[in-house]
């Protein structure tokens, strides 16, 4: 949720915040803007929509050695360009870029700048006011100020500013927003992500909730909230600028569905030792084994892995799992066991609805531990344990090869935890092997792109409603498969429970509509056949996703066999492509849906 790059020390400082702009966009693309100054002169410049359009009306003029930048996903105020930021104090001094949500703007307004107007409706406009206004009345330098600042607003923020009479520091605080410092020769730049600066550095310094840092070209100084001096280690990112390139593929998404058979081999590698056994901490494994209920907590396709994976954990480890959404479970938690353990999922590690219910189980003491693919993210920091995804950067706003990565991820916990517990089901589960099979079998299925492409110009391509049905683990997919359909082609989709469409929701059925039912059961396989039955005798058009040796002649989607409690990992991928020629075909920006954000940092 919005993007935040900037940079002291270096000439067309505005280069590397555009570039650094492009790698940051899937955080938002409403608006953007940029301010940067070589000392003598300054340049704010600000589009509505997309980098591109900033990009187009940054000329060769515009030539900075500091300067801050931002991609704005809308919170406050509509997506217009007097809305985007930076956003300049009224006495033209400070220009400051926020992402995040202040609480508490419309009250400090009324406090603190009761009489002033503003241009724009947005809580970053007020901030920069209120900080100008502390130097104003009562004298204060740049850094007070804006430390007096700090301590008055309430929410979530990183910011960086700038004040334009000092052209060689950047000031920036966070609060559970994410920011970091990238530290390079003769310059520094900060970034809302690393992969926005790869290629300026590879040398990073993690800054903590409301710690304020003051950049300059050649020093960090990191300060707490009492003003005592910080030290704090860099690291260097695992990251390389290629792995964030598109290479040949029109879109970031299909690149990251074809990745997904690597993910699982890569999920192998990092998580087996030498003698074939799972390889991780093994205080995790003995915490998670000593609980008596396990809460994976996530949102969204996060959220559906968390119940694709939910069957398997039960049957190996014999703990009852249960998972939750972040945004609901933390105002409304319900009576929790006397030993819960819980699994934080999230691509990103930035997911401001889960990251609130960790910091409530931080408070009662609970072990946690966070699966994600972004190492040093706020929830992996700020868990007990960390299990990475190692799947490689996710470009397109749209999880693909995260939501396989965490079942896989899931299972490969499982694994350890069912030996430890010494269940009889972990006697035949090896994870690994399965997962071999599994990225086969993707491999098969992401072959398929011609005919899954065909078969959407065929069922989807004008559609304006679907619907997938499966039961058990087949719902689940059902589920992602119908948030992966709406988020990027716009269709209204639905993924159901098969046998509840007949209790209320067959109304909906028209002449062709496309129901897509995924069997992979041999048990309930022929009663989702019987819904399908149902829905086609009132005009659906209906299209069969079903495991080999359950196929029927006329079926159209044929997937690999592979272990029954992991058959999501393969019927999704299908389901992945569906919706990624859906929106091709009409035209869409696969990789940045309407209305989205990658990251989704507010609540
Ligand atoms: C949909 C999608 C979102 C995220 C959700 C949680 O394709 O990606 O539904 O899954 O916003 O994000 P993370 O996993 O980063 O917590």
């Amino acid at each position: 949720m919005c993007g935040i790059v900037g940079i002291v020390g270096k000439s067309h400082a505005e280069q590397v915040i555009i570039n650094g702009l492009h790698r940051l966009e899937y955080r938002g693309y409403d608006s953007a803007g940029l301010f940067v100054s070589d000392g003598k002169q300054e340049h704010l410049i600000k589009s509505q929509g997309r980098i591109k359009n900033l990009q187009e009306k940054v000329t060769s003029e515009v030539n900075g050695t500091i300067g801050i930048g931002h991609t704005r996903w809308a919170t406050h105020g509509k997506p217009a360009e007097e809305n985007a930021h930076p956003h300049t104090s009224q006495d033209g001094k400070l220009e400051l870029v926020h992402n995040g949500v202040i609480e508490n703007f419309e009250e400090l307004a009324e406090k603190y700048l009761a009489n002033e107007t503003f241009y724009g409706q947005t809580d970053t406009e007020i901030v920069v006011n209120l900080i100008a206004s502390f130097m104003k009345n009562e004298g204060l330098t740049t850094k007070e100020a804006f430390q007096k600042a700090l301590t008055v607003i309430r929410g979530s923020y990183a910011f960086a500013l700038i004040n334009n009479e000092e052209p060689d520091t950047i000031y920036v605080a966070k609060n559970k927003s994410p920011l970091l410092i990238g530290l390079g020769s003769d310059f520094n730049v900060i970034a809302s992500d690393a992969l926005a600066v790869l290629d300026q550095t590879h040398e990073f310094v993690e800054i903590a909730d409301n710690e304020l840092v003051t950049v300059t070209a050649d020093k960090v100084t990191i300060e707490n909230q009492d003003g005592e001096i910080v030290h704090r280690d860099s690291y260097q990112a695992q990251l390389d600028a290629s792995d964030i390139e598109k290479g040949t593929y029109p879109f970031y998404m299909l690149k990251e569905i074809d990745e997904q058979p690597t993910v699982m081999r890569k999920l192998t590698q990092e998580y087996r030792d030498e003698y074939g056994n799972v390889n991780i901490d093994s205080q995790l494994v003995n915490e998670v084994a000593a609980s008596d209920r396990i809460y994976i907590i996530a949102c969204g396709t996060s959220y559906n892995a968390g119940w694709a994976a939910k069957s398997l954990i039960e049957s190996v480890t014999q703990i009852p799992v249960e998972v939750q959404l972040s945004s609901e479970f933390g105002y409304n938690m319900p009576l929790l066991s006397e030993k819960p353990f819980f699994i934080f999922l999230t691509q990103s590690g930035e997911t401001a609805d889960s990251r609130q219910v960790l910091v409530q189980t931080n408070q009662l003491g609970f072990p946690s531990l966070t699966i994600t693919n972004v190492a040093g993210s706020t929830l992996s920091r700020e868990a007990k344990y960390t299990l990475l995804l190692h799947a490689g950067p996710e470009i397109a706003v749209a999880s693909t090869k995260a939501y396989t990565a965490q079942i896989a991820m899931l299972a490969i916990l499982t694994q350890a935890v069912g030996e430890l517990k010494n269940s009889e089901a972990s006697l035949s589960f090896d994870a690994f092997h399965e997962l071999s099979i599994i990225a086969t079998g993707m491999e098969a299925m992401v072959d398929e792109k011609d005919y899954l492409s065909n078969l959407v110009k065929q069922y989807l391509s004008t559609t304006r409603n679907a619907f997938y049905i499966g039961r058990g683990n087949d719902y689940f997919v059902a589920s992602e498969a119908a948030l992966k359909l709406k988020e990027i082609s716009y269709v209204q989709a639905e993924g159901f429970a098969a046998g509840e469409l007949k209790h209320g929701t067959i109304a909906l059925i028209e002449e062709g509509t496309p129901v897509l039912g995924i069997i992979t059961e041999e048990k309930t396989g022929p009663h989702t056949r019987g819904n399908l039955k149902e829905v086609e005798s009132r005009g659906a058009n209906t299209i069969v996703l079903v495991t080999e040796d359950l196929a029927r002649p006329g079926d159209q989607v044929i997937l690999p066999k592979v272990h029954p409690l992991l058959t999501s990992l393969v019927a999704v991928i299908p389901t992945q492509l569906i919706a990624y020629y859906a929106s091709m075909q009409r035209g869409y920006d696969v990789d940045k849906p309407r209305n989205l954000a990658k990251s989704v940092t507010v609540e």
